[in-house]
């Protein structure tokens, strides 16, 4: 089983890169982001302060989250896909992805969902084009090569120029100003890096790449063609 491992700053665009890998590869893929958000939304509905960390533990151990495909995520048999992307989410979720509790209860998931993942490569373009024959996983988030999957076969830790980031952020979904969403950007690196636990930073043995000027097929490529030249390699 192949594992590769995409940590970043906030809309550095791992999640979209990571997928497109795996499609592409026929590998599964873990956006961890999706997990925490769906706490938060959890966390939100309850009307629970995101602060209070017994309870907020508690919800994520209660949560039950399923993956029906690679861009869909269900919170308690509930599509939560868009739901957990609002502004008001994202605002929550630093303080709930810094709370201890709930990253043990992630990190179990997480490792476990990295060694269950069922492979397509059957329906992978790479299969088709003869690349490889091997069973493997993408996984994006903020601490996967250092804490999550320190034994991974590929480390990846994407940076991007924060105005580009907000930039491309404005163009996916357009709301607010650019300028909003930059020092929103800023606030949650900020907060993800500093943090006491699982914080962000790059695993000593993880190759960056810095996508400031890079076209998104090109980021795909380049992953796509580590893995390769890795699981050549073997
Ligand atoms: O990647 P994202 O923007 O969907 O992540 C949402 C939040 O979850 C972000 O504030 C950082 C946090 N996160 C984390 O702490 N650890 C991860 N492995 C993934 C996300």
């Amino acid at each position: 089983m192949f594992k590769c491992a995409i940590d970043g700053g906030a809309a550095s665009g791992k999640s979209s890169t990571a997928r497109h890998v795996a499609r592409r590869l026929g590998f599964g893929y873990i956006d961890t982001g999706s997990m925490f958000r769906a706490v938060t939304l959890q966390v939100l509905r309850q009307q629970v302060d995101p602060k209070d960390k017994d309870k907020v533990m508690r919800i994520a151990q209660a949560t039950r989250l399923f993956y029906p495909s690679m861009d869909r995520v269900a919170l308690n048999g509930e599509d939560v896909t868009e739901a957990i992307r609002t502004p008001l989410v994202t605002r929550h979720t630093s303080s709930v992805a810094s709370n201890p509790g709930v990253r043990e209860v992630l990190a179990r998931l997480q490792r476990q969902m990295a060694n269950d993942t069922k492979q397509q490569f059957f329906k992978a373009e790479g299969y088709k084009r003869g690349f490889h024959f091997m069973p493997g996983v993408v996984m994006d988030g903020r601490d996967i090569g250092t804490v999550i999957l320190p034994d991974a076969d590929l480390k990846v830790f994407m940076v991007a120029d924060a105005w580009v980031r907000a930039e491309r952020r404005y163009k996916e979904h357009p709301q607010g100003s650019v300028q909003e969403i930059y020092e929103a950007l800023l606030e949650r690196d900020k907060a993800d890096t500093q943090r006491e636990i699982a914080p962000l930073t790059k695993a000593p043995d993880a190759i960056q790449l810095d996508t400031s000027r890079m076209q998104f097929e090109d980021q795909v490529k380049t992953i796509e063609d580590l893995i390769i030249e890795r699981i050549e390699k073997r």
